[in-house]
């Protein structure tokens, strides 16, 4: 099996002002299209370990994978896995705040909406180097928690489900915001979309 690219679900400059149109297409046409070209790379390389399974499966299990094939698979499925999952949490009708289980969760663990907001901020604006900040479901607690993740480290390859993931690589903001990346987090919730975090949150507590 060789993994494809989702498409992008709104156009270029949908983003705007938030992500200019610029940094999407370079970010998505060259940088996910790039993981995409060198996982299925690997996956030709090395079919018996892919074996038709999802990338998220593969993520998951990192100790099925031949250790001399590891650390590419969690570089570039891990670039694949995180940009499908940030390109789909954004939207351009994105931004508010999320309803239902989901913000009943957050209220409970985090005190408010406003408080889990301004945890996933300073951890995304504090990610030493490349990397993400990201609100996650422990899959054995099912408690909501906010992480940093490393370079293209993936959350579920620690037990943990992505609920919402901001990239705070330089090439997610760089062109538009230069070294100023508070103001690409502190904007980017605008166009967070909550209704793709709450599918997320209610498939992941269903497992
Ligand atoms: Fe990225």
């Amino acid at each position: 099996m060789v993994y494809e690219l989702p498409k992008l679900p709104y156009a270029y400059d949908a983003l705007e002002p938030v992500i200019d149109a610029r940094t999407v297409e370079i970010h998505y046409s060259k940088h996910h299209q790039t993981y995409l070209n060198n996982l299925n790379k690997i996956v030709e390389e090395n079919p018996d370990v892919f074996n038709g399974k999802s990338i998220e499966e593969v993520l998951s299990n990192l100790d099925l994978i031949p250790t001399s094939i590891r650390q590419q698979v969690i570089n570039q499925g891990g670039g694949y896995y995180n940009h499908n999952l940030y390109w789909a949490n954004l939207s351009p009708n994105g931004g508010g705040e999320p309803q239902g289980k989901l913000r009943e969760a957050i209220d409970k663990t985090f005190g408010s909406f406003d408080s889990m907001k301004e945890k996933l901020a300073q951890a995304a604006k504090g990610v030493f180097g490349s990397g993400y900040g990201q609100l996650v479901l422990d899959n054995q607690t099912k408690e909501l928690e906010i992480i940093q993740t490393k370079n293209q480290d993936a959350a579920c390859s620690i037990g943990k489900t992505t609920l919402l993931i901001i990239d705070v690589w330089e090439h997610a903001y760089y062109l538009a915001y230069q070294n100023r990346r508070p103001d690409y987090v502190d904007k980017i919730f605008s166009i967070v979309n909550w209704d793709e975090v709450e599918k997320r949150y209610d498939l992941a507590l269903s497992k």
